[in-house]
C-alpha cells in the first residue's frame, strides 16, 4: 500500500504540514509528520489481532508544537545532555543553548523535534516509509558546521519499523540523532507500564551526577537494580533507583552492527517490541517526569511511569568525555545509524 498524504496544519513559522500514513500487510499502522519528523501514532495488533496506538502524543499538529516531553520525537543535533551546555573541539570551546539547568539537552531551546523537514515518501517490495531531510545552518543552538541530516522511517511486511539516518558537514561537529518515542504498549493512556517485562542488551551502564550526566565511569549492572540483562519487570525494583531509571545502557554488542539492544513484552496484551541498533549505547528512561499535567491523544493524562523511552545513541555528554565512543562528524565522513523497532505478539 502506498503512503498516504493529509494535512496537518501550520507550524509556528508558517509551513504547512502533513501527515503521512504507513500500513504494512499485519495492519500495523505508523503516522509520520514533517513537523520534528516525528512519530505521530504507531497502531498495532495485540494477541487476539486488536490494534492499539501504542505510543504517547497528541491529536493536533498544535500539540507537538508546544511539546516538552520530546513524545515521538527526532532529537537532535546531540540528543541526550552535554554538561554546562559546551564542549571544546580541536581546541576551540562552543557554547550550545543551556536548556536543561546549566546542561543542554536533547539539541537546545529549538531542536529537530521543532523545524519543519522536506519529506519524500518511498516504497520498495515489501515496505514503504518516509525520507525527511534537514539542513542545520551553521551556529544552529550552538553547533558548528552545516549539517545536511535525513532521518528515514520504513514500514516493512515483516513487522519492523526501522529509523535510519544520515548526516554530512562541512565544519567538524559532534552529532547524536536518536529517537524519542514514549511507549506503552498496552495501548497510550492504559495506565503505567511498570508490569513490562524488559531485556537490555547491556552488562553495563553509565553511572550519573544529580544533573543526570555521566560521571565517566562504566559500571556493572550485575547484582543491582539496573540489571535487565534476563527479562525483568520495569516496576520490580525501580523504588531503589532515586528518581526511577533514566540511565544510558552500554550495549554488549559495542555498536558498529545491527544487534539486537533491547526486547520488551507486555503481558496483558501479549505485544513484544525488540529494538535492534547500529548504536553502542540506549537510553532507558521511565517516564519519572509525566505527572498528569500533560493531556495528549484521546484526552487521555499522561501519569507518571505511562511510557517509557528506549532511546538508541552514543553515551550522554560524549563530547565532553574522550574515553567514550566519538560523536565528532568531520567534513568527508558520513554520519549513519539505524535502529530498527520489530513488533510480534506471544
Ligand atoms: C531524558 C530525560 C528527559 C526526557 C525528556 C529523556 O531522554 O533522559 O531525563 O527528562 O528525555 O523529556
Amino acid at each position: 500500500m502506498a503512503v498516504k498524504i493529509s494535512p496537518y496544519g501550520t507550524a509556528p513559522d508558517g509551513t504547512k504540514c502533513s501527515l503521512y500514513t504507513l500500513v504494512n500487510a499485519q495492519g500495523v499502522k505508523a503516522v509520520l509528520t514533517d513537523f520534528g519528523a516525528i512519530l505521530v501514532a504507531l497502531e498495532v495488533p495485540d494477541r487476539k489481532g486488536a490494534a492499539a496506538d501504542i505510543t504517547l502524543g497528541y491529536d493536533t499538529l498544535e500539540g507537538w508544537v508546544k511539546d516538552s516531553s520530546y513524545f515521538g520525537a527526532t532529537v537532535g543535533r546531540c540528543g541526550n545532555r552535554i554538561a554546562k551546555a559546551k564542549f571544546t573541539l580541536d581546541g576551540k570551546e562552543y557554547v550550545l543553548a543551556a536548556n536543561d539547568g546549566e546542561n543542554h539537552l536533547h539539541g537546545g531551546v529549538k531542536g529537530f523535534n521543532k523545524v519543519v523537514w522536506k519529506a519524500k515518501p518511498v516504497t520498495t517490495p515489501g515496505a514503504r516509509g518516509v525520507e525527511f531531510s534537514y539542513l542545520s545552518k551553521d551556529g544552529e543552538e550552538g553547533y558548528p558546521g552545516n549539517l545536511a541530516c535525513t532521518v528515514t522511517y520504513m514500514l516493512t511486511d515483516a513487522g519492523e519499523l526501522s529509523i535510519s539516518y544520515g548526516a554530512t558537514t562541512d565544519k567538524a561537529t559532534p552529532i547524536n540523532l536518536t529517537h524519542h518515542s514514549y511507549f506503552n504498549l498496552a495501548g497510550q493512556g492504559a495506565g503505567d507500564v511498570l508490569g513490562h517485562e524488559l531485556m537490555l542488551a547491556a552488562d553495563r551502564y553509565t553511572p550519573v551526577d544529580a544533573g543526570l550526566i555521566p560521571t565517566g565511569e562504566l559500571a556493572p549492572v550485575k547484582g543491582t537494580p539496573m540489571d535487565f540483562t534476563t527479562a525483568t519487570a520495569i516496576g520490580a525494583r525501580i523504588d531503589q533507583v532515586p528518581g526511577g531509571y533514566d540511565h544510558n545502557y552500554v550495549l554488549t554488542s559495542g555498536g558498529g552492527k545491527l544487534s539486537l539492544a533491547a526486547r520488551v513484552y507486555e503481558p496483558t496484551s501479549g505485544r513484544v517490541m525488540e529494538i535492534s541498533t547500529t548504536e553502542p549505547g540506549i537510553q532507558f528512561y521511565s517516564g519519572n517526569f509525566l505527572n498528569g499535567s500533560v493531556v495528549g491523544k484521546g484526552g487521555k493524562r499522561y501519569q507518571k511511569h505511562y511510557g517509557f523511552c528506549l532511546e538508541t545513541q552514543h553515551f550522554p555528554d560524549a563530547p565532553n568525555k574522550p574515553a567514550f565512543p566519538s560523536v565528532i562528524l568531520r567534513p568527508g565522513e558520513r554520519y549513519t545509524h539505524v535502529t530498527v523497532h520489530k513488533f510480534s505478539t506471544r
